[in-house]
């Protein structure tokens, strides 16, 4: 077989780990070829490749990013955008595809596969808010790069007796919140699934600085205080239609100061958390979801997903993986809620 193999959304580190367990097994175990797509579906569109064997994949396990580039690039919104992937996998004799991304990657990929053309997905997201798998590789890097930036934030906040307000990234799940948080000791953690309440926020804050320490307070760039939409410029979209980051937690830096009279300080984490090296976790799970990926096309087994469930990496269809995002349940918020204030 000739294979394809994408990487589309935002970066993440472990894309290089996927890429290459694929192509290893790919090619020592199978016998298969292999092509790469560059920058997402904008490379099957307008048929940008890179040749892809076991030359390109030597060296780039531990490397962050992606070497085949990545885009935001959806075919069913480009005009031709599916005939032209037809017409490009037929040019380069592809037989199937490999898609490696997030609900909107994967979302195109499961309507390909309706539309009759061959891909397995694999799950990608620092966001942790894919559907049907456990975790996804990238979101471990992140919590860890999250929960440093809380543990040296905590020494100077505790030096200048200052509230520090960290923001990191999810816009519609607050798992590396929930997590980071966790990790990190915070004193609160919000997150986009629960709206907050800013009085109770402050009151959770003063509680801190009357003990003397200094309240650390981990927002998740979607969440929204009650009936707050207005005062906030998080949500509104830049030229190339992103959604601006820091939004939030300046607000929220602001709003601790005015109402406790106390120095406050946002630190937006963006995009260093999604930088750099791989943990060893995330390497281990991108490997494994790469290994199974290829085991997946070998026995034509399309319009699936590999998914982590417990220990174990299983397949899964790509409609249930984007039917809906996996959220932060009210249970796993209410343990964190033990620690604030
Ligand atoms: O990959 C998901 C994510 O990290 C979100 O948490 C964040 O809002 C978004 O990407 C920002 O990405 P970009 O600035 O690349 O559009």
């Amino acid at each position: 077989m000739r294979i394809g193999v994408l990487t589309g959304g935002g970066d993440c580190p472990g894309l290089n780990a996927v890429i290459r367990a694929v192509v290893r097994k790919g090619v020592e175990v199978y016998g298969h070829e292999f092509v790469g797509f560059r920058n997402g579906w904008r490379g099957p569109i307008e048929g940008l490749t890179k040749p892809l064997g076991l030359d390109q994949v030597e060296d780039i396990l531990t490397r962050g990013g992606t070497i085949l580039g990545s885009s935001r690039t959806n075919p069913y919104k480009v005009e031709g955008g599916v005939d032209a992937i037809r017409a490009t996998l037929a040019d380069q004799g592809v037989d199937a595809l490999v898609a490696i991304g997030g609900e909107d990657t994967l979302g195109v990929a499961k309507r390909l596969t309706d539309d009759g053309i061959g891909v397995v997905g694999v799950p990608k997201t620092i966001d942790n808010d894919l559907n049907a798998t456990d975790y996804t590789f990238g979101f471990d890097t992140a919590v860890h790069i999250a929960t440093e930036a809380i543990d040296r934030l905590r020494t100077t906040a505790e030096s200048h007796h200052r509230a520090l307000v960290v923001e990191v990234m999810g816009r519609h799940a607050g798992w590396i919140a929930l997590h980071s948080g966790l990790a990190g000791g915070a004193n609160v953690i919000l997150t986009p699934e629960r709206e907050f309440d800013i009085d109770q926020v402050v009151g959770w804050v003063e509680r801190r600085f009357e003990r003397e320490y200094a309240p650390i307070i981990v927002v998740a760039e979607g969440a929204v205080p009650k009936g707050g939409e207005a005062v906030l410029s998080h949500g509104e979209k830049d030229a190339f239609g992103h959604v601006r980051l820091g939004g939030v937690g300046n607000w929220l830096a602001e709003e601790i100061a005015t109402r406790t009279g106390k120095e406050s300080r946002a630190v937006v984490l963006g995009h260093v958390q999604r930088g750099g090296t791989p943990t060893a976790y995330d390497r281990v799970l991108a490997t494994r979801f790469g290994l199974h990926a290829i085991d997946a096309v070998h026995d034509s087994d399309f319009g699936v997903m590999v998914a982590l469930r417990g220990t174990d990496i299983v397949r899964v269809k790509l409609a249930e993986a984007t039917a809906e995002l996996k959220t932060v349940p009210a249970s796993r918020y209410a343990e964190a809620e033990v620690f604030f204030g």
